[in-house]
C-alpha cells in the first residue's frame, strides 16, 4: 500500500492517484508511487530499504579530507537495508548510567563516539522517461547535524534537528539508473534537556515535479473576515510562488480554486504570472466565501485550496492545500477568543517519543495520543520546545486541537532566523496553529538584549505571517534572579515587552498580578503550568524506588478560572517522555497527565474534571493494601460534582461538599479512611441530583491476562500501528493494581512486534518484547502492519494465568489516519 506525504509544500497537498510503481523503480527502492491526476507531480516515500551502520572512530569516516569529493557513498558500506524510516537509532542502545540524565541516558556524545554518528544510505531509480523534469530530495527532521551526498556530490550541512530541509537534485540524478544517497548523522551534541533520539526520525521524500512548478512551501493562503468577526463572508487570500527552471521566461496562469469540506467548488481565482528562467515569481490573489464553516477543536471543517499552474495551455503542477476558516484574537481583558467568543485554552506541553520508537513516532501513535488528550478535554498543544512533524500538525488540523508552535533557537543569527524562518514558512497554512512561540526559557530574554533579539525574531514572525501574533515561554523564577534589572524593571525588558502576547511559564501569582497592571494592555497566557511528577498507580513510594507519589497535584488551573483575562494554559506535560530523568535508573521524569504508554494518572480525572461539562468522578488510591489494616489512608474523589458521599463496605463515610470556586468549575473531596478491604465507592450529586458515581475494590490475586485493542482494523501498509493493552485482572476480571507479572506475547500473522512498555520509568528489562512485566497491572504492545492484507494475532501469556488472545485486520482500503481525508 502507498505511504504518501500528507504535506510538503507548506504544508500543501497533492491530489494522488496510486500507480503502480515497478516502472519507475527497482532494486531496493521500495519507495512506492503516487502521483497527480495530471502527472504533473509525484511524492515518493522514501522510508524503505535504508542501510546503517555507525561511524567508525579513526577510520575515514571520522576524518574525511575534504566534503567535496565526488565519490559515490563515501564513507558508507552498510549492505542491510532493511531499515524503514522513521527511525531512532538510540532508542535500541542500551542506557548508560555515565550517559546524560536528561537525555535518558542515551550514550551519545563526545563519552560514546561509536554510537553517536550514524551513516544511513539506500539507492533508488529514476525511470528514464523523466529526464527533463526536476527532482528534490525533502528531509522532515534529521536529529541532528546531518549532511547528505546523492550520487557522491555533497549537498550540504543541516545542522538543527528539529527543522525540515530539502535539496534540488535534478543535476545529480541519473535517469535510468540506480542512484545513491547517502545522509551521515552526528548527535554528538544535544539541542534540548529532554530525550531528543538520534537519526532519520521522521519521513524522507523525493519530489518529482515538472521544471515550470510551484516552488517548496510556495502556496500560502489565510482567510479573514471584516473586523475579524465572523460573518457571511470571508476573504481568501493565496500566495502562490512558481519556480520556471526551464531556459526561457515563461507566462503562466495560476489557478486557485477552493473547495468545501465536501468537496464542492466553492471559488475559483487566477491570475497570470511573468517567471523569468531559473527563477521564481509570486503572485497575490484573493476571492470571496459565502457563509463559510468554521474551523474550531469542537469542529475541525477544512477547506482545500487546488492551485493549479498552467504553461502553454498545459498544466504543469497542481498542489492541494487543506485550510480553514477561523477569526482568532487575544483580548487583554477577555483572553483568547475564537470565531469571536472567549475561549478557554484547555492544553497540554508535549514532547514526541513513545516507548520503543523513541522519537521515530509513527503518525498512528500521534493519533492515539490525540484521541488519549480529546477525551480528557484537552484543545490545545504545545509544541515544546521545537518544529513538529508535518503529520502531526495534520492532525491536529482534523482532530481539532489548536496548536502553539514554537521555535528551538530563541536568537536572531541567521541560524536561529533559519530555524524561525522555516517553521513559518513550512507551518503557517494550518488552522489549528494559532500562535508563534519565539522561545522557551532562555535567560538572556530578560535582559535588554533578549528585548532586542525579540523584536528582530517577532518581526520577522509577522513579515511571514501577517494573520498570527507571537509568545515567549517566560519563565518566573528567572526574572527573579535575573541579574542587572532594577526591580522596577524586572519582567519589563526583555523578550515580554517585544511579544505581542506576555506568556508565563510557572506563573506566581503577585507578580503576575502585578505586570498585569503594569500592562493593561498585554493580553496574556500561561505557556507552561504544572510540572506535576506522579509515578501512575504509586502512592507510598519509597524514597529510593524512583517513584513519585500519585498524591501530588499542581493546582494552578484555580488562577486561570478565576483570572479571566488569562487566556488559558498549557499544563506540563500530557504524557510522560523519555529523558529529564532525576538519576540513574530512572530514564524519565513522571510529568504527564498521562504515562509514557497514554495510561491515565490519577489526576488525569482532575483536569477532565475542569475540563468537560460532563460528570466526573474518580476515586483514589486502589484499595489493594494488605499491609494497611487498620491504618489510615487519604483518600480524594476528584470531581466536577457539588457533593460527593463515599462508602466503605456499604458504610457511609460522609458527604463533601465539592468547594468548586475554589478550582474553577472542579475540585476533590478528601477523607482519611482507616483500611479495611473490601468495596470503596462514591456517588456524586449536582444540584441534588444523582449524576456519577465510582468504586475502587480489593482485588484477588491475579488469575488472567486481559487484552485490548484499539482500532479492530488498521492499514496493511506496513507503517501502520495499532496500540493492544494489557491488564492483569483477577478472578472477575478487575485490574489487579499492584500486579508486575511477567508477560510473553506471540505475535503472528502479518505483523510485527513494534515496541513494549508498561510506564514504570526504573524498569530498564521492559522495553523489549522478550522480558517483559506488567507495571501497576497495566502493559502495552504496539504491532505494526505489514504490506500484505490479513490479520495480526496476539497470544498473551504469563505463568500460572490465564493467556489472552486478540486479533488486528490489516486492510489494503486506506483507513484513517494513514490517509488523509483530503484524499477524497
Ligand atoms: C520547564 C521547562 C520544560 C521542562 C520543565 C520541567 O521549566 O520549560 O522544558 O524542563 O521545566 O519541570
Amino acid at each position: 500500500m502507498v505511504v504518501t506525504r500528507l504535506g510538503i509544500l507548506a504544508r500543501t497537498f497533492f491530489i494522488f492517484i496510486f500507480i503502480g510503481l515497478a516502472s519507475l523503480v527497482s532494486g531496493v527502492l521500495s519507495a512506492q508511487a503516487a502521483t497527480n491526476d495530471v502527472s504533473v507531480r509525484q511524492c515518493l516515500s522514501m522510508d524503505n530499504g535504508w542501510s546503517f551502520h555507525f561511524g567508525v572512530p579513526g577510520d575515514d569516516e571520522i576524518t574525511i579530507p575534504t566534503r567535496y569529493l565526488q565519490k559515490s557513498g563515501y564513507g558508507f558500506h552498510g549492505v542491510d537495508g532493511n531499515i524503514q524510516l522513521p527511525n531512532d537509532w538510540a532508542i535500541s542502545l542500551t542506557p548508560n548510567p555515565k550517559a546524560l540524565p536528561w537525555n535518558a541516558f542515551a550514550p551519545l556524545g563526545p563519552k560514546f563516539p561509536t554510537t553517536s554518528i550514524g551513516w544511513y544510505g539506500r539507492t533508488f531509480a529514476i525511470p528514464a522517461v523523466a529526464a527533463g523534469r526536476r527532482f528534490w530530495i525533502e528531509f522532515d527532521g534529521v536529529f541532528r547535524n546531518s549532511e547528505v551526498w546523492v550520487n557522491g556530490h555533497y549537498l550540504g550541512q543541516h545542522e538543527s534537528g528539529y527543522t525540515s530541509f530539502q535539496y534540488d537534485i535534478t543535476d545529480l540524478v541519473n535517469p535510468g539508473q540506480k542512484n545513491d544517497i547517502v545522509v551521515r548523522v552526528d548527535a554528538m551534541n544535544t539541542e534540548g534537556w529532554w530525550y531528543e533520539g538520534a537519526g532519520i526520525y521522521r519521513h524522507v521524500w523525493l519530489v518529482e515535479t515538472d521544471p515550470i512548478a510551484v516552488a517548496p512551501n510556495g502556496v500560502f493562503v489565510y482567510t479573514r473576515f471584516k473586523n475579524n468577526i465572523p460573518q457571511d463572508q470571508a476573504d481568501v487570500f493565496a500566495e502562490v510562488t512558481v519556480e520556471n527552471k526551464t531556459e526561457q521566461d515563461k507566462n503562466v496562469i495560476v489557478r486557485c480554486s477552493v473547495l468545501d469540506p465536501q468537496s464542492l467548488q466553492v471559488a475559483q481565482i487566477s491570475g497570470n504570472l511573468y517567471v523569468p528562467f531559473d527563477s521564481d515569481a509570486t503572485v497575490k490573489l484573493s476571492t470571496i466565501v459565502d457563509k463559510p464553516g468554521l474551523w474550531s477543536p469542537e469542529s475541525p471543517m477544512l477547506y482545500t485550496l487546488v492551485t493549479d499552474v498552467e504553461s502553454e495551455e498545459e498544466t504543469t503542477d497542481r498542489v492541494v492545500t487543506p485550510f480553514g476558516f477561523r477569526t482568532i484574537q487575544f483580548d487583554p481583558h477577555k483572553g483568547f477568543l475564537l470565531n469571536g467568543k472567549p475561549y478557554l485554552i484547555k492544553g497540554v506541553c508535549l514532547h514526541q517519543d513513545t516507548i520503543g520508537v523513541g522519537t521515530a513516532m509513527p503518525e498512528s501513535i500521534y493519533a492515539y495520543h490525540l484521541k488519549l488528550l480529546k477525551n480528557l478535554g484537552c484543545n490545545a498543544i504545545r509544541c515544546s520546545h521545537n518544529m513538529q512533524a508535518p503529520e502531526f500538525l495534520d492532525l491536529c488540523d482534523r482532530m481539532g486541537f489548536l496548536v502553539m508552535a514554537e521555535t528551538r533557537a530563541f536568537d536572531s543569527t541567521p541560524y536561529a532566523l533559519d530555524q524561525l524562518r522555516t517553521l513559518i514558512v513550512t507551518d503557517r497554512n494550518h488552522p489549528s496553529i494559532f500562535i508563534w512561540s519565539m522561545g522557551n526559557e532562555e535567560t538572556a530574554s530578560f535582559t535588554p538584549l533578549g528585548g532586542r533579539v525579540t523584536r528582530t525574531m517577532v518581526d520577522l514572525a509577522h513579515q511571514l505571517d501577517p494573520t498570527r501574533l507571537t509568545t515567549f515561554a517566560s519563565n518566573s523564577s528567572q526574572l527573579k534572579s535575573t541579574p542587572n534589572t532594577h526591580e522596577k524593571d524586572k519582567g519589563y525588558i526583555g523578550a515580554n515587552s517585544q511579544v505581542d502576547v506576555r506568556g508565563w511559564n510557572y506563573h506566581e501569582a503577585p507578580q503576575s498580578e502585578a505586570y498585569h497592571a503594569a500592562h493593561p494592555d498585554q493580553p496574556e497566557i500561561i505557556t507552561e503550568e504544572g510540572s506535576g511528577h506522579a509515578t501512575r498507580g504509586e502512592y507510598f513510594p519509597a524514597d529510593n524506588s524512583g517513584f513519585d507519589s500519585s498524591y501530588h497535584l499542581a493546582t494552578w488551573w484555580v488562577y486561570v478560572a478565576t483570572h479571566p483575562w488569562m487566556s488559558g494554559g498549557f499544563y506540563w506535560t500530557g504524557f510522560d517522555y523519555r529523558g529529564e530523568a532525576k538519576s540513574w535508573p530512572n530514564l524519565w521524569a513522571n510529568y504527564g497527565i498521562m504515562d509514557i504508554c497514554g495510561f491515565p494518572k490519577d489526576y488525569y480525572y482532575y483536569y477532565k474534571s475542569l475540563w468537560v461539562d460532563t460528570p466526573v468522578l474518580h476515586l483514589m488510591p486502589h484499595w489493594n493494601w494488605p499491609n494497611m489494616v487498620g491504618k489510615n489512608i487519604p483518600v480524594r474523589a476528584y470531581t466536577n460534582c457539588d457533593t460527593v458521599e463515599l462508602f466503605l463496605n456499604g458504610q457511609s463515610l460522609g458527604k463533601r461538599s465539592i468547594d468548586l470556586t475554589a478550582a474553577g468549575s472542579g475540585s476533590y473531596g478528601s477523607w482519611n479512611v482507616i483500611y479495611e478491604p473490601g468495596k470503596l465507592s462514591a456517588l456524586g450529586y449536582k444540584n441534588g441530583k444523582l449524576v456519577a458515581d465510582d468504586v475502587v475494590e480489593t482485588t484477588s490475586a491475579p488469575a488472567a491476562l486481559k487484552l485490548t485493542v484499539d482500532r479492530a482494523a488498521i492499514n496493511a501498509d506496513g507503517s501502520d500501528t495499532d496500540v493492544i493493552n494489557v491488564a492483569v485482572v483477577d478472578s472477575q476480571g478487575r485490574t489487579v493494581p499492584t500486579a508486575d507479572n511477567l508477560i510473553t506475547f506471540n505475535v503472528s500473522g502479518v505483523g510485527r512486534v513494534m515496541a513494549v512498555g508498561n510506564g514504570d520509568p526504573t524498569d530498564h528489562d521492559s522495553q523489549t518484547a522478550d522480558h517483559f512485566k506488567a507495571f501497576n497491572g497495566l502493559a502495552q504492545l504496539i504491532v505494526r502492519s505489514e504490506q500484505t492484507p490479513g490479520s495480526i494475532s496476539v497470544v498473551a501469556e504469563s505463568p500460572g494465568l490465564k493467556p489472552d488472545q486478540a486479533v488486528v485486520q490489516t486492510l489494503l482500503c486506506p483507513l484513517e489516519p494513514t490517509v488523509p481525508a483530503y484524499k477524497k
